[in-house]
């Protein structure tokens, strides 16, 4: 392998490559959206080509790449026409003949397709913590993505979802690296791997993303370069082990520096670290961004020279024919050897061999009908998994002749339980949903003796208050359904963490009641709820559960299925308190600087929490030595047992803590996990096995290490103690 990760390509692949011009080579570096060469459409559910434009762009321009949906879903049959019409193109009336790799945003569930199979977003599938559950949940989507002709996809997100104000934080498998490496990676084989063939699977977005001082998409990171390793890298890391396809690029900056613009993190990193060999491919514009917005380059040109020396092979331009002009151009003035984009169309057609695109364009659809049944029962089996109960003073499970108020903007709203990237970008086109999706009231309305519905109060604004209060007075439990309405990226940027004010009135009026209150919490980031969290007799976190979310919080709540999430993040209790579960000691001292008080670590909920009907205990946790060498492995077994009366899921965490390092120690860090489903009285032993990768942490030179000294091991409530010779 060269210093850059390249390879030598196949030899279909180097023989097209020996036969490219450089417009045919900058071409295939070339993305555009369906926008760009498509006409008004007239019906939604399909789309028109403009055969001008579609000509221009590939025939003319050689474009490689298309990418996005129009403003809303397609349908299985718009899909591959338009695919066909493209490939047609593409393979009869170019002169090398070289298929359009089509790329789509398929982040939770067929998301783009008319009646697509939708999960919950990755928050939610974080808190199922179950590898197999998010695995089988790629598969349906890959089926359904390769049904439609669609062979790319923009997903799984793997940035790291450590700071809540940050409006894709809900695209994120949580605060941990560990799981969002592991849920990441079930979801690329089962994207790349499942049954019905190969979609590629993308990493995005590399690097440090997830981080913007402010909260706000796109703002910089001021993260140094140790932190980045420590936290943000290891799910790409982990991902490229797993075999990714491609990695999309972090449209914002890391201290200072576009990631589109830095070599050390594309090139020498990715590259030469990590070993990724596929396509790296640009966010929407960000080649032109590094002028217009970032401003480290003076022109648009200079801007392409900085990107492809930085090391990206695909631009999203997304519109215009800009970096194909400039590239060309610094191609025949010596300023960008030829031989560079060698290294980039290579990767590009090399998966498209992988995908089979040379052979079959559109790929083919599933032989048999597509299994909408099954897909939605595996839908609906993550929404109900992704449910987190964080509170139950014994409310719940409702009894069925229950006489329930219904109230709040969550509850009669299918777009607050789908979220963003939900049948459009945005995600809040009702329109767009399918017949199956339901709302909350409609299923308690089904399942309770009786259901009064009052809207009591909009996300942002207040509405009928005094009648949502007087239903809430008449009635056995009051179900308040609070939340975000979906939003996607930038759109969904906020100054205040904290939950609106007239949804905290609402809350705080029905519990004024008396009337026993669930609070029902459907939303893409922990919005603080203090001042009515305490008040509530039950608080069941729902995130974004995906379009059968209605069904499963109601089965949650009248008891048909056990609730087993366990929060994957830190729900904080404060807005100036964003302290996450793996702080630092110091992270928690108090004015008096003792790690208690009003200054100490104190979330309103903590990574972890989660209820069920049933109760788990923890017997015993026995390591399999008191002392290792460096390098060898220790296992961990603990017993866990349901000690209630109903049969349920549970996720066992394994936290470790180092007591001294180099590099100041975490408090506790999840290193690992395991799902398990047990029967009342069934007790069951689960062992985890702590290899070097899981002890050790990054050292002051940026490249971890494993030193010698105490650990703790801590599941639940039980600890061991070893030590690293
Ligand atoms: C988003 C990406 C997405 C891309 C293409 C960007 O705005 O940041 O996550 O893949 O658009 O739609």
């Amino acid at each position: 392998m060269s210093p850059d990760g390249g390879s030598r390509g196949s030899e279909r692949v180097q023989a097209l490559l020996d036969r490219m011009s450089v417009e045919e080579k900058v071409g295939q570096m070339t993305q555009l959206t369906l926008g760009a060469v498509a006409a008004d459409s007239p019906r939604r559910g399909t789309v028109e080509l403009d055969a001008g434009k579609l000509r221009e762009a590939i025939v003319e321009r050689h474009v490689g790449s298309i990418l996005n949906t129009l403003d809303g879903p397609l349908t299985l049959s718009g899909w591959r026409n338009a695919l066909e019409e493209i490939q047609a193109l593409a393979t009869a009336e170019t002169r090398l003949g070289i298929p359009v790799l089509y790329g789509i945003d398929h982040v939770h569930g067929a998301n783009y397709i008319a009646g697509g199979t939708i999960f919950p977003h990755n928050l939610g599938l974080a808190a199922t913590f179950d590898e197999a559950l998010v695995r089988r949940a790629a598969e349906v989507t890959a089926a359904e993505t390769l049904a439609a002709g669609l062979p790319w996809d923009f997903a799984p997100v793997l940035d790291v979802g450590r700071q809540p104000l940050w409006p894709r934080y809900y695209e994120t498998f949580g605060e941990a690296e560990l799981v969002a490496g592991r849920l990441g990676s079930a979801a690329v084989r089962g994207l790349q791997e499942g049954p019905a063939g190969r979609v590629a699977a993308t990493a995005k977005h590399y690097l440090g993303y997830s981080a913007p001082a402010t909260g706000r998409d796109r703002a910089p990171a001021l993260l140094g370069r140790r932190t980045i390793r420590e936290h943000f890298l290891p799910p790409f890391r982990t991902a490229v082990e797993a075999g990714v396809s491609a990695v999309m690029v972090n449209s914002g900056e890391i201290d200072g520096e576009p990631v589109h613009a830095s070599r050390y993190w594309l090139t020498d990193v990715l590259r030469g670290e990590l070993g990724f060999r596929g396509p790296v491919v640009t966010d929407w514009a960000d080649i032109a961004f590094l002028h217009t917005r970032h401003r480290v380059a003076p022109d648009r040109k200079a801007a392409a020279r900085l990107a492809v020396e930085a090391g990206i092979d695909m631009a999203m331009t997304p519109d215009n024919f800009d970096f194909h002009d400039h590239l060309v151009a610094l191609v025949a003035e010596g300023a960008v050897p030829e031989t560079r984009l060698d290294a980039s169309v290579r990767r590009v057609l090399t998966l498209k061999e992988r995908l089979g695109l040379f052979d079959r364009p559109v790929p083919e659809p599933a032989r048999e009908a597509p299994d909408v049944a099954g897909a939605r029962a595996v839908a609906l089996e993550a929404s109900r998994a992704s449910l987190v109960l964080l509170t139950n003073d014994g409310v719940l499970p409702l009894a069925r002749d229950a006489k329930l108020a219904v109230t709040g903007p969550a509850a009669a709203s299918r777009t607050a339980l789908g979220g963003g990237w939900t049948y459009s970008w945005q995600g809040g086109s009702d329109a767009d949903y399918p017949p199956d999706a339901t709302t909350l009231v409609a299923e308690l309305a089904g399942r309770a003796g009786a259901v009064e519905h009052v809207e009591g109060a909009g996300f942002t604004a207040e509405v009928d208050l005094d009648a949502a209060v007087a239903a809430a007075a008449r009635a056995d439990v009051a179900v308040v359904a609070l939340g975000e309405d979906a939003y996607a990226e930038w759109a969904g940027d906020i100054k205040d963490l904290t939950l609106p004010a007239p949804q905290l009135r609402l809350a705080r009026a029905v519990i004024a009641t008396g009337t026993p209150t669930v609070l029902v919490l459907a939303q893409g980031r922990p919005r603080i709820i203090r001042g009515v969290a305490d008040g509530a007799a039950a608080i069941l976190h729902a995130g974004w559960p995906g379009v059968h979310g209605a069904r499963a919080i109601a089965e949650v709540l009248f008891g048909d299925v056990n609730p087993s999430g366990r929060l994957p993040f830190t729900y904080p209790r404060h807005p100036n308190d964003l302290t996450l579960h793996d702080h630092k000691r110091t992270e928690t001292f108090g004015p008096r600087l003792e790690p208690r008080g009003p200054g100490g670590y104190d979330p309103r909920f903590q990574l972890g929490d989660g209820l069920s009907y049933t109760t788990f205990e923890y017997e015993e946790l026995r390591l399999g030595a008191e002392e290792v060498a460096a390098g060898d492995a220790l296992a961990a077994t603990v017993t866990v047992r349901n000690t209630g009366d109903r049969a349920g899921g549970h996720a066992v965490l394994l936290f470790t803590r180092r007591h001294y390092a180099s590099v100041t120690p975490h408090v506790r860090r999840l290193r690992g996990f395991r799902k398990v489903v047990l029967e009342p009285g069934e007790a069951r032993e689960v062992t985890f096995i702590l290899d070097a990768r899981s002890l050790e942490h990054v050292g002051r030179d940026g490249e971890p290490v494993l030193e010698a000294g105490a650990f703790d091991v801590m599941v639940g409530g039980v600890t061991a103690t070893f030590r690293v010779a």
